[in-house]
């Protein structure tokens, strides 16, 4: 349990998001994809579940996000659902669940929440899905925004590189932020853009504002769970601080054990019958 002074026991919503923000309190947002490590993570007092369609690198292992498909979105989802007692659950829209129509995004959107128990759906983009957001939030579904680096449209920025760096770029993703919370987002991440416009977008909106790769200036933070624990190797943008090594910790038990059962040390005459 983390020794942070927030209510652990009452359920976080997304009204009680935009209490935090009003108060200064620092959000906390991480991912997750299964029941077992959402559990440890709900229980450690992380506001916010994130299913993110990072799962498709991390749980899946293809190269991008843009292969999951959406049953296993849904899939992943019910894992969380299946944990969090206390965490606001919000689970990812992928590639082509919501580009095509508003009416297939809200149909897409729907599948999400009654199949999964997800309690709000992250869409990524700004203007040119204006009408899909509005049609989900119009049926009653929170809606939490992306922009930035929005990892769907990779064959488009052609790189993972910083968003936004360049005026005109800067300005429409303001332009981007104030309308989504307009429509009535309750929430938006920001992917890797320059602190000073992270913390400029934070200030303009009064939804709360979810960094990552996006500065101290925000309204809370989120990582891939796999990245801050040190499962995941080889990917270290400058973001990313690492708070253990467990795919060390993991290497070594699992040598262990292998050395074990070779050298016939497991198990012993206590773990057996
Ligand atoms: O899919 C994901 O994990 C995300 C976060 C990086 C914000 O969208």
């Amino acid at each position: 349990m983390s020794t942070n002074t927030v209510d652990n026991a009452r359920k976080v919503t997304t009204m009680r998001l935009r209490e935090m923000k009003e108060r200064g309190e620092k959000i906390a947002m991480l991912t997750a994809y299964d029941y077992s490590l959402a559990r440890l993570v709900d229980e450690a007092g992380i506001d916010v579940i994130l299913v993110g369609d990072s799962a498709s690198n991390v749980m899946i292992g293809n190269p991008t996000t843009l292969p999951i498909t959406l049953d296993q979105m849904i899939y992943h989802a019910k894992c969380v659902t299946n944990a969090a007692q206390r965490a606001l659950v919000v689970c990812d829209m992928p590639f082509g669940s919501y580009q095509g129509n508003s009416k297939e995004a809200l149909h897409s959107a729907i599948r999400i929440m009654k199949e999964s128990g997800a309690e709000a759906v992250k869409i990524e983009g700004g203007e040119q899905i204006r009408e899909s957001i509005e049609r989900i939030l119009c049926a009653g579904i929170p809606v939490m925004g992306h922009l930035g680096l929005t990892p769907q449209s990779i064959n488009k920025f052609g790189t993972y590189a910083v968003r936004a760096r360049g005026e005109a770029e800067a300005e429409q993703l303001l332009r981007d932020a104030l309308m989504l919370e307009e429509i009535g987002c309750f929430s938006l991440v920001l992917e890797k853009i320059p602190a000073a416009l992270a913390a400029r977008v934070a200030s303009e909106v009064s939804i709360p504002v979810i960094g990552i790769g996006a500065g101290s200036g925000v309204d809370g933070q989120v990582l891939v769970l796999q990245d801050m624990l040190g499962i995941t190797k080889g990917f270290s943008p400058k973001f990313l601080r690492r708070y253990a090594d467990l795919s060390t910790t993991i290497n070594t038990a699992i040598g262990s054990y292998i050395d074990d059962v070779k050298n016939v040390t497991f198990p012993s005459a206590e773990e057996q019958y």
